[in-house]
C-alpha cells in the first residue's frame, strides 16, 4: 500500500482534489494520513467515505517522513519551510506540490501528463523525488495547445490571458462574490423602475465601485464590473510574475530547455484577472513554423489528448461551449475561434478555456499520484465493477 501524507487539503484546490480522489475511487489501496498547520489533532476529513482520524501537525518531520509520498496544496511558505528539513533528514521519498517554491529547481520535475509524459517518466526514471503542477495558467495553455507545440509548429506564441478570482486564492473568490453582492444592492432600485436609463444604472454602478466600503482588500481595486490587468508582482521590464510563466514553466513544462535542446519558445503576453470565477481563458496568436490549412491544425489540436475539446468558430457554438460558465467545473479544455489573422497563412489566433482548480492544480497532482503509484507497483486493486 502506499502511504500517503496530504497536506493543505482544506484549502480550495485541496478541496477538489481530495474531491477528484473520491470520485475516481484513488483511496482504494492506498493508506492515507492527513495533516493540519492549524488544527493537528483536530478531526480529519469526514465525507471521503472512511475514516480518517486525528490531523497529524503538518510541521512534523518525523511523522510525515514515515510516508512514501507527502502532497501538498498547503503553499509556498509551507514547501519552504518543510522541503528541505524533510530532506535533510534523508527522507528519499515523493514530493507532490500545488505551489510554486520549487518549479524551477534544476531536479523538480513540473507534471502535466496529457502533454509531458515522457518529461516525467524520464524523471522518475532519473530518479527524481520532486513532482510539481505548474502554474494553472500555464497548464491550461499547453492543455490546449499540446497538438501545435507536439507538432514542431510553434515558433512563437502570445497568450493574452483572461484569469478567473479562484486563481488568487479563496478569499479573493469571496471578495468577488462581495463585490457583485455591493452592485447587485446599489442597482435594484434603478433596474426595478422600466424607466430608468442605462446611463443611470451606469451611473449607479460607477458611484458603488467607488464608494467607501466598496471590498478592495484582496484585489485592491473593484474586479467586478471592471477588470485588472496585472497579477502577481513586477520581476522587470514591465512584466509581471504571471507573465513571466509562461516562457519559464511552459518551456520546462514540455522539455524544452536542457542540454539536449537549448532554444526555449518565446512565448509572452500580458495576463489580466477577469470576473470570472474558476475558469482560465487565453487568446493566443500562434507564429507558425509553416502554414497549414485550418482544418489540419484543428485536427492537431483536436488530437493531441482525449480531454480537448475544439469549438466549431461560429457565434451559436463560442456562446455554447468556449465560455468559463460553460466549462466550469468539467475536465474538458475547450478551444475555438480557430482562424488565421490577416498577417498571413503562417499566424494564427484562438482562443481556450479551461477550469483552473481542475486542469490548472487538482488534477496533474492527482494523475501524478497515479502515476506514481503504477511506477512504484502500487497500483490500487482493481473495483469489484472493474473486475467483473
Ligand atoms: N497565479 C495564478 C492566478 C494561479 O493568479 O490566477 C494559478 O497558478
Amino acid at each position: 500500500m502506499l502511504d500517503v501524507g496530504f497536506v493543505g487539503w482544506r484549502g480550495m484546490v485541496g478541496s477538489v482534489l481530495l474531491e477528484r480522489m473520491r470520485e475516481e475511487g484513488d483511496f482504494a489501496g492506498l493508506a492515507p494520513g492527513f495533516y493540519s498547520t492549524s488544527s493537528p489533532g483536530g478531526p480529519g476529513p469526514t465525507d471521503l467515505g472512511f475514516e480518517t482520524g486525528r490531523l497529524g501537525d503538518a510541521h512534523d518531520v518525523a511523522a510525515l517522513a514515515r510516508h512514501d509520498v507527502i502532497v501538498t496544496c498547503q503553499g509556498g511558505d509551507y514547501t519552504k519551510a518543510v522541503h528541505p528539513r524533510l530532506r535533510a533528514v534523508g527522507w528519499n521519498g515523493y514530493w507532490i506540490d500545488a505551489a510554486s517554491a520549487l518549479r524551477m529547481e534544476p531536479g523538480t520535475v513540473l507534471v502535466l501528463d496529457p502533454v509531458n509524459a515522457d518529461v516525467i517518466a524520464e524523471g522518475l526514471a532519473s530518479g527524481r523525488r520532486d513532482f510539481c503542477g505548474a502554474n494553472c495558467t500555464v497548464s491550461i495553455l499547453l492543455m490546449a495547445f499540446a497538438g501545435l507545440f507536439r507538432a514542431g509548429l510553434v515558433e512563437w506564441m502570445t497568450s493574452m490571458t483572461y484569469q478567473a478570482a479562484s486563481g488568487a486564492g479563496a478569499a479573493h473568490v469571496r471578495e468577488l462574490a462581495a463585490q457583485m453582492a455591493a452592485i447587485g444592492e446599489a442597482v435594484q432600485g434603478p433596474l426595478a423602475d422600466p424607466a430608468t436609463t442605462a446611463l443611470a444604472v451606469d451611473r449607479s454602478v460607477r458611484e458603488v465601485l467607488a464608494a467607501d466600503g466598496f471590498p478592495t482588500d484582496r484585489f485592491g481595486a473593484p474586479l467586478a464590473a471592471s477588470l485588472l490587468p496585472w497579477i502577481d508582482r513586477p520581476i522587470g521590464d514591465g512584466q509581471s510574475r504571471e507573465e513571466g510563466k509562461a516562457f519559464e514553466e511552459g518551456n520546462k513544462i514540455l522539455g524544452i530547455v536542457g542540454p539536449k535542446n537549448p532554444d526555449p519558445i518565446p512565448i509572452d503576453g500580458i495576463c489580466v484577472r477577469v470576473g470570472s470565477m474558476r475558469c482560465h481563458a487565453h487568446a493566443v496568436t500562434v507564429k507558425l513554423r509553416e502554414d497549414r490549412p485550418v482544418d489540419e491544425i484543428e485536427a492537431l489540436i483536436a488530437g493531441a489528448h482525449e480531454w480537448v475539446r475544439v469549438v466549431e468558430n461560429t457565434p451559436e457554438a463560442t456562446l455554447a461551449g468556449l465560455t468559463p460558465a460553460a466549462v466550469s467545473g468539467r475536465l474538458d479544455i475547450a478551444v475555438g475561434r480557430i482562424r488565421k489573422l490577416r498577417m498571413g497563412g503562417e499566424y494564427l489566433t484562438a482562443f481556450s478555456v479551461g477550469d483552473q482548480l481542475l486542469w490548472g492544480a487538482a488534477e496533474p497532482l492527482r494523475r501524478m499520484l497515479g502515476i506514481l503509484r503504477s511506477h512504484l507497483g502500487k497500483v490500487r486493486p482493481a473495483t469489484e465493477a472493474e473486475a467483473a
